[in-house]
């Protein structure tokens, strides 16, 4: 393939903004006039234009103006069969799961309902910006195959894995150990590092997972060090009661995958909202990573992570962000920054100390707060990070692959205009400008922000 570029204004991440209280810029990388060289989808250079363009002469150039160009988002969970029960009306996690979710998750061990779900499942990542998912599929081997098509027609980089429940769930929908184990072998062996498609064991969740699911789970990953282990993780109070009282020998929820070994990198457990700080520091010293999911957590009211007391740097949890869709009401990461926004702020109502004066705690409270920058890092490098596919996606470093959002910070309702005029006034981008505009595209925005979104070089969606 020949080389190609982008030539437009870029801002990546090159360290953590949480590691530079009160000087987060010095984590940013921003190119007012920047020059992306690509091939075979590939990032092989990155710089300002006047420095390296001359270096590329004879390169097509494609240029992006009027927008800001990050790497693509990455989202650290979400459900594929979910996404015909959005919005679905007044339930809590539990009852939710057995009235909307199993049934309609069900319909996807047929392949002609599987593949229209998830053309339009991919579909709505793209016009999210969303280039990257750790994705829940079902039990099924069908609605998996169909899924790794899919990812593999896009040349996405996803992961996912066969998703196995065998307690609280009805008959039909239910996996056994066996069946279990051997699908998954199969799709392991058919699809992990196929084109860009990586594999994880995914037990959907404790509550929903005998010991022999789990001790399933614990051979395959035995087998097959280098998979992922994607799973759900104290998001509701009545599932961790359910949780305790199924594993009873277990003192706490994260103390039943430990059991089973299966805590370490390339761990996510899902949500993590009523995690104690004892297993915020496992997670920690296990180099396991939670993924926040604020629209779903408020969505099903489960509750308000702690991302302040998380991202402690002393015992400091890898966090992605997900948008759980369809336990989260939207598609767009946008929207989870927007609630992450909004839950750090309601935690910081208890941390401010102004309730209980003994609750007060102003770091922590500090770190609840979801600046622009901090924001953007979570949802691309951190995002890869946390999921340890920093060698692969997350930023513009040469030798990372290609996927990136041009966002249009115009663009989205009315209100969105009335923002951006607080901060911008034509004339050249700098980073504060450009972290001000994002602001306005978290928390005024919405997902039609996103102008475009490139897959491996390639242009995959452009707004109409
Ligand atoms: N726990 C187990 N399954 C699910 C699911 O589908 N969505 C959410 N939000 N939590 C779960
Ligand atoms: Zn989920």
């Amino acid at each position: 393939m020949a080389k190609t570029a982008v030539r437009g204004t870029f801002l990546d991440f090159v360290d953590d903004p949480y590691k530079h209280v009160g000087n987060e810029e010095a984590a940013a990388r921003f190119q007012a006039d920047g020059l992306l060289v690509v091939e075979d989808g590939v990032i092989v250079d990155f710089g300002a234009y006047d420095d390296i363009a001359s270096t590329h002469s004879g390169v097509e150039i494609t240029e992006i103006r009027d927008r800001i160009i990050l790497p693509g988002f990455i989202d650290g969970h979400i459900h594929l069969p979910q996404t015909r029960v959005l919005g679905a009306y007044g339930e809590q996690l539990l009852p939710w799961l057995q009235k909307w979710v199993f049934p309609e998750e069900h319909k996807y061990s047929e392949r002609e309902y599987a593949e229209e779900g998830t053309k339009h499942f991919f579909d709505n990542l793209l016009a999210s910006g969303t280039t990257t998912a750790q994705t829940f599929t079902t039990g099924n081997l069908t609605c998996n195959e169909v899924f790794f098509e899919e990812a593999s027609r896009r040349n996405m980089r996803m992961i996912a894995g066969l998703t196995g429940i065998d307690r609280h769930v009805p008959d039909y929908f239910a996996n056994t150990p066996e069946q279990f184990y051997d699908d998954s072998r199969t799709l392991i062996e058919k699809w992990h590092g196929k084109g860009r498609n990586l594999y994880a064991i995914t037990p959907r969740f404790g509550f929903g997972a005998s010991n022999e699911l789990l001790a399933a789970c614990q051979k395959l990953k035995e087998e097959f060090p280098d998979l992922w282990i994607n799973t759900h993780i104290s998001e509701n109070p009545a599932e961790v009661h359910g949780v305790l009282a199924l594993h009873d020998d277990c003192h706490d929820y994260l103390g039943v995958y430990e059991k089973f070994g299966l805590v370490g990198p390339k761990f996510t457990g899902g949500h993590g909202v009523w995690l104690s700080n004892s297993e915020f520091r496992r997670f920690s010293e296990a180099g396991a990573s939670v993924a926040f999911c604020p629209s779903s957590n408020l969505y099903l009211g489960s509750g308000l992570f702690r991302l302040g007391r998380a991202l402690d740097p002393e015992h400091r949890v890898l966090v992605s962000y997900g948008t759980d869709m369809g336990g989260g009401n939207r598609f767009s990461l946008l929207n989870s920054l927007e609630d992450g926004y909004k839950v750090g702020m309601l935690n910081n109502t208890i941390l401010d100390g102004s309730i209980l004066p003994s609750e007060q705690d102003l770091a922590e409270s500090e770190r609840n707060k979801l600046s622009p920058l901090r924001a953007f890092y979570s949802i691309t490098k951190g995002g890869a990070e946390a999921l340890y596919i920093d060698d692969l996606v997350g930023s513009f470093d040469i030798g990372k692959e290609a996927d990136f959002v041009a966002l249009d910070w115009t663009a989205g309702p009315p209100a969105t205009a009335w923002h951006q005029s607080l901060s911008y006034s034509d004339g050249p981008l700098t980073l504060e400008t450009v972290s001000d505009l994002l602001f306005g595209v978290m928390m005024v925005g919405d997902e039609r922000a996103v102008d475009q979104t490139w897959i491996a070089g390639e242009l995959a969606y452009q707004k109409a």
